[in-house]
């Protein structure tokens, strides 16, 4: 039986719509990965942040000095790069042609003279706005509906990363909001690290790879024990969403600012290398102590942040007040801690392969990452040592080949 010429012509006509959803969908994707090629953040990005210890009590020379800082002390060159403005840098208007403008009492040289001194240093320099009309500071402008002129200043000073807040926005969905910088950071033509603040609030992780390079997973932290492992906690949740590329962020670093105990902070460094989180200094390194170096400048603990497989660790198993999080790193070795919670005793913790993926009566060498020891018995099974309160231990385990 023939169709009818009607029957044809809707027939045509559903092909024809079809086609063209293909194609817009194939357009968009297309877009998506476009959006993304800034070819940044292959490892967590690693610098130093003002928010934490300065609040909005910054100037041009707190910034100096900090670039300072990180040379003078040596953190530079374990991969702190990045030297990142936050909040409360502009002044609350913008000028006559709607640029923003740094606020003439605390950054009197303006940013590309900074730009420039930071670069001078091999440093480079991150700056900080918001996706709505003002920033969480209420202290100056936001960038919505400013996205191009403001990216546009941003490569002409010379920046190298911007935290995107997502205070006083009108009510609109972030994901309508944040694109648009990401859109006017590609036409600017600077790569130009974008670091997603949205605090978790819709689910970053599910979309913040096709813009960003990190997205917060929570809101502040604060310089608590109890803030700093409720951060890991929720930012865990997303462990699959992490990826060279795009990160999970639960906050920057709380270390050296007076807080936490010195186990508490070593707690907090191993849950965010583990996490491959950011590693954004919030101290002031100016007057940095030898404990809080000892802890920043652990390489061993930093090359697990940075190893090139960029898997972030999860939580395997949980009784009590005991955690064990371990991932893959590369070279099949694999990152494990060992948590105790507890705020009184020391506890024996045991990690299983079972519970670390690794195959059962596997000989593996131990390294705790922060004695800096190996083990000089051969592991089988399984890993016991004993864990004080609020403190943790850290190991890589690497596999041994037998002997042929
Ligand atoms: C928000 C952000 C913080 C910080 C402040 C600045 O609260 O989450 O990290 O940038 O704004 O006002």
């Amino acid at each position: 039986m023939g169709m009818k010429s009607t029957q044809v012509q809707v027939l045509a006509v559903l092909l024809l719509a079809c086609a063209v959803a293909a194609q817009e969908s194939a357009g968009s994707e297309a877009e998506r990965r476009r959006l993304l090629a800034n070819g940044l953040g292959n490892t967590p990005p690693m610098g130093w942040n003002s928010w934490n210890h300065f609040h909005c009590i910054i100037n041009e020379t707190v910034i100096r000095e900090t670039a300072d800082a990180l040379v003078s002390t040596g953190l530079s060159k374990l991969g702190y790069h990045y030297v990142n403005i936050d909040d409360c840098w502009a002044e609350l208007n913008r000028d006559a042609e709607g640029n923003l403008v740094p606020r003439k009492s605390t950054f009197p040289s303006g940013m590309k003279a900074l730009a420039d001194y930071v670069h001078s240093k091999g440093l480079k320099l991150g700056i900080y706005s918001d996706a709505g009309y003002l920033t969480c500071s209420k202290t100056m402008p936001g960038s919505l509906g400013y996205e191009q002129k403001d990216a546009d200043a941003f490569a002409a000073w010379g920046i190298d990363y911007l935290k995107y807040d997502n205070c006083n926005n009108g009510g609109s969905r972030p994901t309508v909001r944040y694109p648009v910088m990401t859109r006017a950071l590609m036409n600017a033509g600077r790569p130009i690290f974008f670091s997603l603040c949205e605090w978790g609030d819709l689910h970053p992780a599910l979309w913040g790879f096709r813009i960003g390079n990190s997205w917060r997973t929570t809101n502040d932290i604060n310089d608590s024990w109890e803030s700093m492992v409720s951060r890991a906690d929720e930012n865990e949740v997303y462990a699959d969403y992490a990826r060279p590329g795009g990160w999970n962020d639960p906050d920057m670093l709380e270390v050296g600012n007076g807080g936490m105990t010195k186990g508490e902070y070593i707690v907090h460094f191993s849950l965010w290398a583990i996490s491959k989180a950011p590693l954004l200094i919030g101290c002031d390194v100016r007057n940095i102590t030898g404990e809080t170096m000892e802890i920043l400048s652990n390489e061993e603990v930093i090359a697990i942040n940075q190893d090139p497989l960029g898997v972030q660790a999860k939580k395997v198993r949980m009784e009590g007040n005991q955690e064990i999080w371990a991932g893959p790193l590369s070279g099949y070795r694999t990152a494990v801690l060992l948590l105790n919670r507890g705020e009184e005793d020391s506890e024996p913790i045991t990690a299983n392969w079972d519970d670390l993926g690794i195959p059962p009566d596997t000989l593996v060498e131990a390294r705790d990452v922060w004695k800096h020891e190996t083990m000089k018995q051969y592991l089988k099974n399984e890993l016991t040592t004993t864990v004080g309160p609020h403190a943790c231990k850290l190991f890589i385990l690497t596999p041994v080949m037998p002997a042929q």
